[in-house]
């Protein structure tokens, strides 16, 4: 898994796990979505070199790899956050306080527009259409769970759960740091 979303992948490094992606697969052109959709769950996005790296595999034109990679919403070519935080600011949602939350995540956050991430790579926040859960708006999506009939202090609680899960998990990488140095 690539530590840092926010800190570009080596293009070597890139093209390797394409390579191993690709190779695992029959390599057809048909087997360009699951393949890019691979690439994504590693990078948490499509870097340019895979894109690059897919085409001369599959032995298809660039153009139709990022085509593809541009069509489906399912598909980000910028770095996201390890927390995808999607506000729904559908009719039931705005109606009842969606952008109440969102400016209290663009607070707390230190965002300002709409898709961007926290330096530290871990959040990225993002405004969408009706998610399907109107009866329990205002609904926010963290990665995929679901919440809903949020306030202003649950969503702070929260970002405030999810720091603390990161904070453990690097004492716990540190801690296996340390014994493997040892
Ligand atoms: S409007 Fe938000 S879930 Fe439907």
């Amino acid at each position: 898994m690539h530590a840092n979303p926010i800190a570009p992948a080596a293009a070597e490094d890139v093209e390797a796990a394409v390579q191993r992606i690709v190779r695992s697969t029959p390599a057809r052109r048909m087997d360009l979505i699951p393949i890019l959709q691979a690439i994504q769950a590693e990078y948490r996005y499509l870097p340019e070199a895979a894109l690059r790296c897919v085409a001369r595999e599959l032995n298809i034109p660039p153009a139709t790899v990022y085509g593809v990679a541009t069509f489906y919403s399912q598909f980000a070519l910028n770095p996201k956050g390890k927390w995808v935080i999607q506000v729904c600011n559908g009719t039931a949602c705005h109606v009842r306080g969606a952008k109440r939350l969102l400016d209290a995540l663009n607070r707390r956050l230190g965002l300002t527009e709409n898709g961007s991430t926290t330096g530290d790579g871990l959040f990225t926040l993002e405004i969408v259409s009706c998610l399907g859960a109107c009866g329990l708006a205002p609904v926010v999506v963290v990665g995929d769970k679901v919440h809903g009939q949020l306030t202003e202090e649950a969503i702070e609680l929260l970002i405030d759960h999810l720091e603390a899960e990161e904070g453990q998990g690097e004492k716990v990488e540190e801690a296996g740091r340390e014994v493997r140095s040892r």
